[in-house]
């Protein structure tokens, strides 16, 4: 009967220490286990003298009842603790505030690039693109700009070999199209254009919009009324537009376009330097010798073509003094767009 109150003790010692379920669980197989003390115990009931085995297997039974108890009782307690535990490792504070991701801006070059093209695509011009890494043939050449041509020299020139050049415009994508397609032609060309220069105005990189129109009867009055529809798209209907003759060797008879002074309005400033006018692109009637080089008949079509750099359009458009701030990611100048 002594050996029944020390198994009992030792349970309630070792029941009171446990911490854990599976610690519990231990200790039910040790005590009720098939093997278990307690089983054991029942199991040799036979085993015990006549005269005090009803007490003996009153109080077994007894105790037995006790241990299961006590062990129902404490893993309630211990699956409760445990449920708890997981509740708060697993708790969200929703009062905190969210991860702040700045939202970005379109860079203002892409910007305005759009908006030329969108100007543009609205008149029925397509988008067409060609190479940055661009054969002399097409960049010169084919352009009626031989080699050795002191026209050259209009162009600070990136070669990459004898024939291979960084396009120095977007002039050459006129070629390019009007090699695999037939007129009617109105074709935009935005891209990337290089020149080995830099300077407060120029860098060696930067973006050109090319335009041309090609087909029966094109007139310079066609070139002249598509570009005073973009120029007061652009800077606003009441902008001055002047066509000054110029040279280009792709181009007869070329002109160079001008907007009155943004800055002064015409009155002179230092920006056009006192002139009253701001040079925004170039442009003329395509040179027959452009369309012999791409397989046209020069009797049979006419066309015109124009050229801008976006940089100096976005700089006159949001009075932007250096072209470089295009180019040094400084998060101040770009928040402005
Ligand atoms: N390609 C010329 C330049 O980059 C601009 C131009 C294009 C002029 C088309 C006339 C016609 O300076």
């Amino acid at each position: 009967m002594d050996e029944l109150l020390v198994l009992k003790d030792s349970f309630i010692n070792e029941s009171s220490t446990v911490t854990s379920l599976s610690g519990l669980q231990q200790i039910r197989i040790k005590y009720l286990g098939k093997k278990g003390i307690v089983t054991a115990k029942l199991k040799a009931l036979s085993s015990v003298s006549t005269e005090i085995r009803p007490l003996y297997g009153k109080t077994i039974n007894e105790i037995k009842k006790f241990i299961e108890t006590e062990l129902d009782k404490k893993e309630a307690e211990l699956k409760k603790e445990e449920h708890k535990k997981r509740v708060l490792s697993e708790a969200i504070d929703i009062t905190l505030p969210g991860k702040y991701t700045p939202p970005g801006s379109e860079h203002p070059i892409n910007k305005v690039l759009h908006e030329i093209t969108s100007i543009f695509t609205s008149m029925g011009f397509e988008i067409e693109e060609g190479p940055e890494v661009e054969l002399d043939y097409y960049n010169f050449e084919a352009l009626n700009i031989p080699k050795d041509h002191p026209a050259r020299d209009m162009q600070d020139t990136f070669y990459i070999s004898d024939d291979i050049v960084l396009r120095t415009h977007t002039s050459p994508v006129q070629v390019r199209v009007m090699e695999k397609r037939k007129p009617p032609l109105k074709i935009i060309a935005p891209g990337k254009v290089y020149r080995c220069d830099a300077d407060v105005s120029h860098t060696p990189m930067f973006h050109q919009v090319e335009g041309f129109m090609v087909d029966k009867n094109i007139a310079f009055s066609d070139l002249k009324g598509v570009l005073e529809l973009f120029i007061h798209s652009i800077f606003g209907p009441r902008t001055p537009v002047r066509f000054r003759p110029s040279f280009f060797p792709f181009t007869e008879p070329s002109a160079e376009v001008d907007i009155g002074c943004i800055f002064c309005s015409g009155k002179g400033c230092r920006v056009c330097k006192s002139t009253g006018w701001l040079e925004i692109l170039g442009s003329g009637m395509i040179n027959p010798k452009v369309f012999e080089f791409a397989g046209y008949s020069p009797d049979e079509y006419s066309g015109f073509a124009f050229g801008m750099g976006v940089e100096r359009i976005t700089m006159l458009k949001y009075s932007i003094d250096d072209i470089r701030l295009f180019f040094e990611n400084d998060l101040r100048f770009l928040n402005q767009f």
